[in-house]
């Protein structure tokens, strides 16, 4: 626990930083008003329309100037928050490519013309429209669409459907990078990319055809038995709206051999659902021609054990719902045999979590460190959980002197989950330690995506909605 408090007065004490500088520049510079036409249009242009536009993914736009005088009040708390633009890895990650978060200068600035009440200024002073840079136009090698179209389920407040997509790749390939073009804009709100080797296609073929319509409802992974259990750690990439797509950085390249198929788990949120909201979310692959020197990624998988309790003592009654053997005859076979399974690999024991001390049942922490095996340069880092996750954090020799921080989400949010590549690689030297640390809430009761209150219950490893992970990767090359 003493650790999250660190991070906590940490996190204080950069705001506070920030405060201070804040009511410096205030001071030095308050002769220069802030209006929204000299400065907040650009910010906004730049930050925030890509979302907050019509038709965008955001649920109302920012582009009328009354509208956004009007919400000032709301833009303040959600910038001096840090909660908009929404970009998980707080202030102790290392610096990522792609970033969406305000400059301090332009966070200040906000601040300050919000305080002095929102003026909208002389309109002669916006400067010249400057939208935010987009990655580079570049010409697909393979296009992979959702075919046919699909009508997300209104019944649900959001559908998580996987569809099978098939980049037709007759020999082993290397796909350099990826764009992602959502079909409904406003609807779609993640997609992540999962690789289906050549010796799972025929269980995904299963899948989809199991279940009428295009694709299959799925929430965690793409729910494959066999492969489930590891389908994150083999994805291809992630989309959220804001980040087009990724091209691998340092030459890297992801490995998919022929005859691979790629599962696209689309999360719609589907308040806004109508007859006419078919989707075809389409996908642009880049692929390096044969014999390119590039240099395969490498995953290094991450995962620590799940044994989340219910708030109050632990029940007696094998039966109760917040008993482990309820929570293992619940599960899918891989996910109770993972459950067990991965104690073996950290070191840990079950009663060892069952007898921990775990106060309100709001903080329940789980790690487990895994050994690097060759030199490399790290490139990248990803960690998910689901609805319960709080906080997660991967960190590489934690308690040496050496340690470095390769990802901290204060504030873990599933709707804003993503991959992530650093801007400097980070070396691994064989013989290393990462150690994944997740936190859960299990406190009460939350949402589940068919509009039901879902009490606490015990959880153990499992894809669905209601189970949980902890699971992290480092992409990395060797050196
Ligand atoms: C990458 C997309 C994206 C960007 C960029 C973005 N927003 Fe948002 N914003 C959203 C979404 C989606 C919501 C609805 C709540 C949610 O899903 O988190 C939202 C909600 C909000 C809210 C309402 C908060 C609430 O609690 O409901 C405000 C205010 C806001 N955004 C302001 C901004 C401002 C100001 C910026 C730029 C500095 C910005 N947003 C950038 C997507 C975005």
């Amino acid at each position: 626990m003493k650790k999250w408090s660190v991070v906590g007065l940490v996190a204080l004490l950069g705001i506070a930083g920030g405060l201070s500088g804040y009511l410096i520049a205030a001071s030095s510079q308050a002769q220069t008003p802030v209006t929204y036409y000299s400065h907040i249009a650009g910010i906004l242009e730049r930050n925030c329309l890509n979302c907050h536009s019509a038709g965008g993914v955001a649920p109302f736009s920012l582009e009328d100037p009354q509208r956004v005088v009007r919400m000032a009040a709301a833009i303040k708390y959600v910038v001096e928050n840090d909660i908009m633009p929404p970009w998980p890895p707080g202030p102790l990650s290392p610096p990522m490519l792609d970033e969406r978060r305000l400059s301090p200068e332009e966070k200040e600035l906000i601040l300050r013309w919000v305080a002095s009440g929102a003026p909208l200024g002389d309109p002669s002073q916006r400067p010249p429209s400057s939208p935010p840079p987009r990655p580079s136009e570049r010409t697909p090698d393979r296009v992979v669409i959702m075919d046919p179209p699909y009508l997300p389920n209104k019944a649900r407040s959001d559908d998580y459907r996987c569809f099978l997509l098939d980049p037709q790749l007759e020999r082993d390939t290397l796909v350099t990078g990826y764009r992602v073009y959502p079909g409904q804009k406003s609807l779609v709100h993640h997609v992540i990319l999962f690789v289906i080797g050549p010796d799972a296609v025929s269980a995904a073929e299963a899948r989809d055809r199991a279940e009428p319509g295009p694709g299959w409802t799925c929430y965690g992974g793409p729910g494959l038995s066999g492969v489930g259990a590891n389908a994150l750690s083999n994805s291809l990439g992630f989309w959220v709206p804001g980040t087009d797509g990724t091209d691998f950085p340092h030459k890297s390249a992801r490995l998919l051999r022929a005859g691979s198929r790629i599962v696209m788990q689309v999360h719609y949120h589907t308040a806004h659902v109508t007859q006419n909201s078919y989707d075809a979310t389409k996908v642009h692959l880049f692929l390096a021609p044969e014999g390119a020197s590039l240099i395969p990624l490498q995953g290094m998988i991450l995962a620590a054990p799940v044994e989340i309790r219910c708030p109050g003592p632990y029940p007696s009654d094998p039966n109760d719902p917040c008993h482990r053997e309820a929570a293992m005859r619940r599960a899918e076979p891989d996910f109770a045999l993972l459950s067990d399974a991965i104690h073996q690999i950290c070191g840990t024991t079950v009663q060892e979590y069952l007898r921990r001390d775990i106060g309100d049942g709001s903080a329940q922490r789980t790690q487990c460190d895994f050994r690097v095996r060759q030199n490399g340069l790290a490139l990248g880092v990803i960690s998910h959980m689901h609805m319960r996750g709080t906080a997660t954090r991967i960190e590489l020799n934690p308690d040496t002197p050496q340690a470095k921080i390769l990802l901290d989400i204060p504030r873990w949010d599933f709707n804003w989950q993503g991959n992530y590549w650093f801007q400097e690689p980070i070396p691994l030297k064989a013989g290393d330690r990462v150690r994944i640390v997740c936190v859960y809430d299990n406190s009460r009761a939350i949402m589940g995506p068919d509009r039901q209150m879902v009490p606490p219950r015990y959880m153990i490893w499992g894809e669905g909605t209601l189970d949980e992970m902890c699971l992290g990767g480092v992409a990395f090359i060797r050196q």
